[in-house]
C-alpha cells in the first residue's frame, strides 16, 4: 500500500519512520511519501494562501499550488481532505481505507483549501473528506498520521497477533473491557478474582459485561438503538 502526504510541513512526517508504521514499512507493507506543497508554487514567497471571497477571518490554501501537486501524485488514488468538516474518521472507515491501494493524504491549513480542488480531484481518483473528531485542529498533519496508524496496523501481516485486533476497542461495536497484568496484588488493589480462575466461559462473560457497562457509560450513542446489551443484567459488575 502506498501513502502520499502533501504538506507544508513535510517536517511533521518524521514519524512514520519510528514506532508501528515504521516497521510496516521496512517489512515492505507500506511505503510512504512527503511532498511540500510550497513545491508547487511559482512566486518569490512561495505563496499558499490568500483571503477568503465573501470577507471572513482567516486565509484559505490557493487551489494552484494544490491542483499541480494531486496532478503529480493522486492518479487514480483514494484522495483523503483531512478537514473538521468531513465525515468522521470511525474504524469502520480505516478498514475500509485499508482495502486501498493507494492513499493521498492532503493536509489543510488555515481555514482550509479553496473547495475547486476538491472538485479537481475527483476527476482524478476517489474523495473522501474525513474528520478526526469534533473539535479543530491547527492543520490536518494530525489528522494524517492518525489515519495513517489506525489503517497501517489493520494491514494483513502487520500485527504480530491478530487477536489484539479482533478484541480490541470498536472491533465488535463496544468499548474494550479493562485489561491487567502481573502482579495480581499491586499497593493493595487486586485484579478482578474472575481472571485468576482459569473459567473460559466465566472470563468471556465478565468481559463482555464490562465491555457493555463501559460503552452505555461512556458511548451510549455507540448502543444499537434496539438495546441488545444483554449480559449486563444477568451479572453484577457495577
Ligand atoms: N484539520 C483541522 N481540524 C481537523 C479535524 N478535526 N479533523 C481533521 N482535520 C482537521
Amino acid at each position: 500500500m502506498r501513502f502520499d502526504y502533501v504538506t507544508i510541513f513535510p517536517e511533521f512526517f518524521a514519524p512514520l519512520d519510528l514506532s508501528l508504521p515504521g516497521k510496516a514499512a521496512a517489512k515492505g507493507l507500506v511505503e510512504f511519501h512527503v511532498h511540500d506543497l510550497r513545491a508547487h508554487t511559482h512566486d518569490r514567497h512561495r505563496t499558499v494562501d490568500d483571503t477568503p471571497y465573501g470577507g471572513g477571518a482567516g486565509m484559505v490554501m490557493k487551489p494552484e499550488p494544490w491542483g499541480q501537486a494531486l496532478d503529480a501524485v493522486a492518479r487514480d488514488a483514494t484522495i483523503v481532505f483531512t478537514t473538521p468538516s468531513g465525515e468522521p474518521f470511525t474504524q469502520a472507515l480505516a478498514h475500509e481505507l485499508s482495502t486501498h491501494d493507494h492513499l493521498v493524504l492532503a493536509c489543510g491549513r488555515y481555514e482550509g483549501i479553496d473547495q475547486r480542488v476538491v472538485e479537481h480531484a475527483a476527476t482524478l481518483g476517489t474523495v473522501r473528506e474525513v474528520s478526526l473528531g469534533d473539535y479543530v485542529l491547527n492543520g490536518g498533519e494530525v489528522a494524517a498520521l492518525a489515519i495513517t496508524e489506525a489503517v497501517v496496523r489493520l494491514l494483513p501481516g502487520f500485527m504480530g497477533n491478530a487477536d489484539s485486533l479482533v478484541e480490541e476497542s470498536h472491533a465488535d461495536g463496544l468499548l474494550e473491557y479493562p485489561v491487567y497484568t502481573k502482579p495480581a496484588s499491586w499497593q493493595g488493589r487486586e485484579v478482578p478474582e474472575v481472571l485468576l480462575s482459569g473459567d473460559h466461559a466465566r472470563i468471556a462473560a465478565w468481559r463482555r459485561a464490562q465491555a457493555e457497562r463501559r460503552t452505555v457509560e461512556r458511548r451510549p450513542d455507540l448502543l444499537p438503538a434496539t438495546g441488545a446489551v444483554g449480559a449486563l443484567a444477568d451479572l453484577d459488575v457495577r
